[in-house]
Parts: structure tokens; C-alpha cells; sequence
């Protein structure tokens, strides 16, 4: 491969988290790629990304609506697509591009649904193409030194492994003002959010998932739970309605440039509202989970995920034939939607606490060791930043997460998805043999 000439880059879904591939395409990475087209069905959003190409002191790039995507990889001769729209479109364009020839990057999770992942696996294995998922949590330092330490056999062999992750406030709600409240849309937080936890246990025990058991609610967010926890307050969204003046859970869109122009501006264009209340009506995700999960190597676990919780961060144990790996991590709380803004969510508490972690390793027969961990700069713990490096650098470093790895995280989503509905556990074979037929 000729690392002199930059790959050729376009990215379809311009909203907020493909924020960070234009200005690495445009600032940091340009060395190694370069943004050539963008595509979106919003043409106020991809407007606001030529901003940041221009401010990069680049010309801006030329931009597609939606439908021509296919004539947009030939006319700009792309390479590698990165696909940062939303979660139930994800196999449209990673298909789409695999089928005209063109390497895909696509934003977690790899796609909403079963369809989707067969449609995906298909082309993947037609094509040949390289389909990478963007799994940044992988690279977090923390991450990486845990999965050093299991394949070092400090632990043994693993048998049990117990998660607990916590949204907080600011973090969790946000799921619930757009998109993501409709589970057709995201799959829910068990694809779209805990598809990341899921995949660091893959690849933290080298296992596949084959059994899963969920149950899952509303318990906190929605109109009813509101009203119930007298915490509801009466309109439908935060911009511009009086009554969300007060509400700590309310966003208000005007307070930060940034949201006003990837969002408020655009409003026009697709009736995309980002600001929902969420204790509104509508919403058909949980926001309380408990899943159980076996794996391929005998390795079982229990997994717990809460959207509501007045922290944010997690606890982790895995515990093997040696001893037990035990990692507490308190994450910096989340603003939305970029830490590098006004917040707008007026009344609520600023974060107190910034990323920490605490590793220790109990080894039987041993005193416990804490093994120093260094949490890095940036978001998702350094992930992101590491996570560019190696997406963007083309070198093969094996964490790049692929399709099957993106499908395997999918799969404990949708199998705790199907329990969920079914109330029995539910073999992840028989869900793939259902999705194929
Ligand atoms: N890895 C992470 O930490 C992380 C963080 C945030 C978001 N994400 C992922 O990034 C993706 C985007 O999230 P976001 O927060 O930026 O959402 P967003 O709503 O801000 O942006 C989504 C964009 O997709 C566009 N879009 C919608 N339907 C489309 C279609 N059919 N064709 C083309 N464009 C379409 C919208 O107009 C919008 O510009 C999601 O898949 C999400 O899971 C990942």
C-alpha cells in the first residue's frame, strides 16, 4: 500500500459525532486522509461541517443529498466511507459502499437491526471489503491494559465476569430527547449503548456470545414515570416553550452556538427536533436493563446498565482460575453534546468529578496489587484520539474492530432485545437462523 498518497475520505451523516472525523480529516489526520465529499439528508448540517473544512483553511468540500451516495463515491473517487448517520441506517451505506467497491468505517453500532446485519454480513462476504466499526472504547488506555493483563494469564482462565455501567443524568437523558427514545431507530440502549460493553467483553476474553437472558423498563424517563416521580414538567420540547424555563432535564438549544447550527437552524429542512422532553410520550426504549450472558468459552455474564444514576462511570470484575481483575472507573460526566461548549442544560449541577480509575489485580494467595493506570486525554478516556490514529493510520495494530466483531456486540443486543419481549433466554444461533430465513 502506498502510504504517501491520503486516502480518500467521505463521510455521510454530518450531525454531531462526525464532527470529529472532519476535523481530524481536516486538522489533525490530514497527513493520512483527506476529506473529499460529504452526504446527508440535511443539507443546513453539512453546510456546518464546510465550516470546519473552511476554518481549517481548506476549500469546502462538495456535498450530496441522501440519494446520490453511489454517484458521490464514483464522481469523488472515495476510498473509505464513514458513516456517522443514524444507527437503523448504518447498513444502507455500509452495503452501498462495500457493493461499489469502497472500504467502510462505520459509527457504533454497526447497525440497528438483524436485517441489517444480514444484508451487511452478505455483502462483506461477496465484496471482500473491509468494514471497520468504531469501537472506540477499545482504545482507551485503561481498556488496553485490562485485555494486556487477561492475555498475560493473570487471571487464569476466566469463568464470571460482573458490569455495571452508569449514565448519569445529563448523559443518560440525553437518549431520550431524540433519535435513540424510538427503538426502531437505535435498537435501544442494549445496541446502541451497551453494544460498546458488550464488544469490550469480547475482546477483553477473546468469547463469542451464544445464550442471553434480559429483562428490561422504562422506569425513570417517559411520560407516565414522570408524572409518577413528580418530576414531569408540561411541554413538549425545550426550545421556546416557557414551561421548560425551570425543568433541569430540559435543553435548550439556544444557549450554544454549536447546537443551534448543526440542529435549531436545521430544523427546517426535516423537522429533526433535538430538544424533547424527556418525560414526553413516545418513548419505546428502557432505561433500566439486566442481561445474562453465556459465551462460547464457558464464561458467563451479568451486566446491568442504568440511564438515570446521579453518576456516571462503571464497575467491572472478571474472575478467573488465578484471581480476579477488579477496575472502578468514574467517568468525567458527559455535557452535551461536546465538552467543548456552553452546556446547555441550564440547572443542572456542574460535573465534580473527572475521569478516575482504579485497576487492582487479586492474584490468589496474594496481597491485592493496584496496577497504575493512566486514564488518557480527550474523549471516551483517550479513546477517540487512539482510535483516529489507528482507523485513520491503516496500520494493523489488532484491535480494529471489523464486521464480525461489530456483529457479535450486535447480536448480545438483539438477543437481549428478543428476550426482553419473550421473557425466555434466547440462543443467539437460533436468532441468526431466524434473521437468514
Ligand atoms: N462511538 C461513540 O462514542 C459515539 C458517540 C456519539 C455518536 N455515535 C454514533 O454516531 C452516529 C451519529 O450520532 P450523532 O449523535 O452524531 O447523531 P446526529 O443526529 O447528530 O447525526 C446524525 C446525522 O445523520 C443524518 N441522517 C439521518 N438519516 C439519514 C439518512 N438516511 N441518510 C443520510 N444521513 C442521514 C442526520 O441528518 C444527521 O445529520 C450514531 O450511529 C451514534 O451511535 C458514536
Amino acid at each position: 500500500m502506498n502510504h504517501t498518497t491520503p486516502r480518500r475520505y467521505a463521510i455521510v451523516g454530518t450531525g454531531s459525532r462526525a464532527r470529529m472525523y472532519t476535523r481530524a480529516l481536516t486538522g489533525t489526520h490530514r497527513h493520512l486522509g483527506r476529506l473529499v465529499a460529504l452526504c446527508d439528508t440535511n443539507s443546513t448540517r453539512m453546510a456546518a461541517h464546510n465550516r470546519i473544512v473552511t476554518e481549517a483553511g481548506l476549500d469546502p468540500v462538495p456535498t450530496y443529498p441522501a440519494d446520490a451516495f453511489t454517484r458521490m463515491l464514483a464522481e469523488e473517487h472515495v476510498d473509505e466511507v464513514i458513516v456517522c448517520t443514524i444507527d437503523r441506517t448504518h447498513a444502507d451505506y455500509v452495503v452501498a459502499a462495500l457493493e461499489a467497491g469502497v472500504d467502510a468505517i462505520t459509527e457504533k453500532p454497526l447497525t440497528a437491526d438483524l436485517e441489517g446485519l444480514h444484508r451487511i454480513n452478505r455483502a462483506q462476504a461477496r465484496t471482500g471489503g473491509r468494514v471497520t466499526v468504531g469501537f472506540n472504547y477499545r482504545y482507551n488506555p485503561v481498556h488496553l491494559r485490562l485485555r494486556d493483563l487477561v492475555a498475560s494469564g493473570a487471571i487464569g482462565e476466566i469463568a464470571s465476569v460482573h458490569f455495571e455501567w452508569l449514565l448519569d443524568l445529563r448523559h443518560g437523558a440525553d437518549y431520550f430527547r431524540r433519535w435513540h427514545r424510538d427503538k426502531t431507530q437505535s435498537g435501544g440502549l442494549l445496541v446502541h449503548k451497551a453494544g460498546h460493553h458488550f464488544d469490550l467483553v469480547n475482546w477483553w476474553i477473546g468469547a463469542r456470545p451464544v445464550e442471553v437472558f434480559a429483562w428490561g423498563d422504562l422506569f425513570f424517563y417517559g411520560d407516565a414515570n414522570g408524572r409518577r416521580h413528580g418530576l414531569a414538567a408540561d411541554y413538549e420540547r425545550g426550545h421556546g416553550s416557557p414551561g421548560a424555563q425551570d425543568d433541569p432535564f430540559a435543553l435548550h438549544m439556544s444557549d450554544s452556538p454549536d447546537l443551534t447550527s448543526l440542529y435549531l437552524d436545521a430544523e427546517h429542512e426535516d423537522g429533526y427536533r433535538r430538544d424533547l422532553n424527556v418525560f414526553g410520550p413516545g418513548i419505546t426504549i428502557e432505561d433500566d436493563m439486566s442481561v445474562l450472558v453465556k459465551y462460547d468459552t464457558g464464561a458467563r455474564l451479568t451486566y446491568h446498565l442504568t440511564a438515570y444514576a446521579p453518576w456516571e462511570g462503571y464497575r467491572l470484575a472478571l474472575t478467573g482460575s488465578r484471581g480476579r481483575l477488579e477496575l472502578d472507573m468514574t467517568e468525567f460526566s458527559h455535557t452535551t453534546p461536546g465538552r467543548d461548549e456552553t452546556h446547555p442544560v441550564r440547572g443542572m449541577p456542574a460535573p465534580k468529578e473527572n475521569t478516575r480509575a482504579r485497576l487492582l489485580l487479586r492474584r490468589h494467595w496474594r496481597e491485592p496489587e493496584e496496577i497504575p493506570v493512566s486514564v488518557g486525554e480527550g474523549g471516551h478516556g483517550g479513546g477517540d484520539a487512539a482510535m483516529l490514529d489507528s482507523l485513520l493510520g491503516r496500520t494493523d495494530d489488532g484491535i480494529r474492530p471489523d464486521h464480525a466483531d461489530g456483529g457479535n456486540a450486535l447480536l448480545t443486543g438483539l438477543a437481549a432485545n428478543a428476550s426482553m419481549s419473550t421473557g425466555a433466554p434466547v440462543r443467539v444461533a437460533d436468532l441468526l437462523a431466524e434473521g437468514a430465513r
